[in-house]
């Protein structure tokens, strides 16, 4: 429960009765927006100082709260402050703690905000800065994913569907992949800061208030590019925290989905990729395991990112508009998933810094199951004079052969070929070949290593 300088509830006036201690408890929010500080004190002081401008408080009281905010502030980076479950969240937490710095005067800095204003500036702010934080991460994976596609530019693979061999790729092309995939979470992140960027505070609790406030002024200093124009809207509003969970919850999908590929690619049935000890861990009783728990970690946590976005959902849905306790739950929420999400980012980046091919063993499985019959089918069609159907039934007509007679394409002979096809010369063996298959996609954003080459330029140029 707030209290005032007295230990006295703020509203004790009113409400006569010692709050319960069950609520008292659990109603409290302190342990976990006390990470909000920062953005509150910030708030706080453009506030004042807003205030002032606007003659609503004199030079000498903005001054006094100004330096007490800056005393709490230091006291709470310095570990000295003493969060106090009783004064229920943050801003009471420091409000109450302004009273016993500078005496009665702290009494001006509610002037014209309520809790209801102030929880969505700083919460807003909250999370402009640790979307940056989430960016700066993305960019660490990105940088090591451009570094692992430069060194395997002609390191050959199977390309799946189905996971099954498809078509031969280079396995440059793949991390490359993983660029494309962590710049677009990157630019979603970003986008949530741009359609989150007016400033809630000055709305007070829900009508906006009779003071003669300059709201422009306050989200100019906070960093906002305008204030937001409803006031009831302005504390109903939590999109900007789905949008967040949206973006750690696609975000943490894509680490999901790359934690299970170099799973399969490390397991012993495809031996893809080898793993540093350093990423590794053992087995209580079977003493030869080396196992992937760290990627198995990735895999999972999508789980969690997913089940926040659910709960927020799940608290904003049928809720009338204006301010409800039910929101008090979006911190917490929001925090979990944006810690578990910077974990797996470190995590992930470690684990691009700890793998290598094999590139043998790449090489090896791509040479199997057929895996240049698109190239003999577009060789047809281009050589040949017949549709690209046609040429698929052909094509597969000598697939079925070469499996009949336990032989590779590349293993047929040419008179074998021609039985099926007779305008086929030798010159058609070539498609055969992996590397000439892989040079031969050329088109825009194909995996020849050319154009391999200029995407990782263009990326290593353009932000
Ligand atoms: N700690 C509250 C929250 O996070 C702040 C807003 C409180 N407003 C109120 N009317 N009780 O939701």
């Amino acid at each position: 429960m707030a209290k005032n300088k007295n230990n006295q509830a703020i509203w004790n006036t009113r409400i006569k009765k010692k709050t319960s201690k069950l609520f008292e408890k659990v109603g409290s929010s302190i342990d976990i927006d006390k990470r909000l500080y920062k953005e509150d004190i910030a708030g706080s002081i453009a506030h004042v100082e807003m205030l002032f401008k606007q003659k609503i408080i004199s030079f000498k009281i903005k001054n006094k709260i100004i330096y007490g905010l800056q005393k709490i502030e230091k006291e709470i980076l310095k570990n000295n402050f003493e969060f106090n479950q009783e004064y229920e969240d943050i801003h009471m937490n420091i409000e109450k703690k302004l009273f016993q710095i500078i005496g009665e005067e702290a009494g001006y800095v509610h002037t014209a905000r309520s809790r209801n204003d102030q929880v969505v500036t700083d919460f807003k702010m909250w999370i402009k800065s640790s979307t940056q934080e989430v960016n700066d991460y993305l960019e660490k994976i990105i940088k090591s994913s451009l570094k692992l596609a430069e060194k395997n530019i002609e390191t050959i693979m199977p390309g799946f569907t189905h996971l099954k061999n498809a078509q031969p790729i280079s396995l440059a092309h793949y991390f490359m992949a993983y660029v494309e995939i962590f710049k677009r979470d990157k630019r979603r992140f970003l986008y949530n800061i741009k359609s989150l960027n007016e400033c809630p505070l000055g709305v007070a609790a829900l009508s906006g208030t009779s003071f003669n406030i300059d709201r422009h002024y306050t989200s100019k200093k906070l960093g906002f590019s305008e204030p937001t124009k409803n006031s009831i809207d302005t504390v109903s509003d939590r999109d900007f925290v789905l949008d967040f969970l949206f973006s750690v919850s696609v975000c943490s999908m894509h680490i999901s989905r790359i934690a299970e590929e170099l799973i399969i690619w490390n397991s012993d049935g495809f031996n893809l990729i080898h793993l540093s000890d350093k990423i590794l861990t053992g087995s209580s009783i079977m003493p030869q395991k080396k196992n992937p728990d760290q990627l198995e970690y990735l895999r999972g946590k999508s789980g969690l990112a997913f089940g926040n976005l659910f709960s927020m959902l799940t608290i904003l849905k049928g809720l009338p508009l204006s301010y409800f306790k039910d929101m008090q739950d979006d911190k917490e929420i929001i925090f979990k998933s944006y810690d578990t999400l910077i974990n797996c980012l470190k995590i992930l980046n470690e684990i691009l810094k700890n793998i290598s091919p094999n590139k043998k063993r790449m090489l090896e499985l791509a040479d199997t199951g057929f895996i240049t019959a698109t190239d003999l089918a577009d060789y047809l069609v281009k050589n040949c004079s017949m549709s690209f159907r046609k040429a698929y039934q052909k094509t597969a007509e000598i697939v079925n052969l070469a499996e009949k007679k336990n032989k590779k394409l590349k293993d047929l002979k040419i008179e074998e070929l021609k039985k099926i096809e007779p305008k086929l010369s030798s010159e058609v063996l070539k498609v055969f070949d992996l590397k000439n298959s892989i040079n031969s996609k050329k088109s825009y954003g194909g995996t020849s290593f050319e154009n391999i080459k200029k995407m990782i330029m263009k990326h290593k140029t353009t932000k």
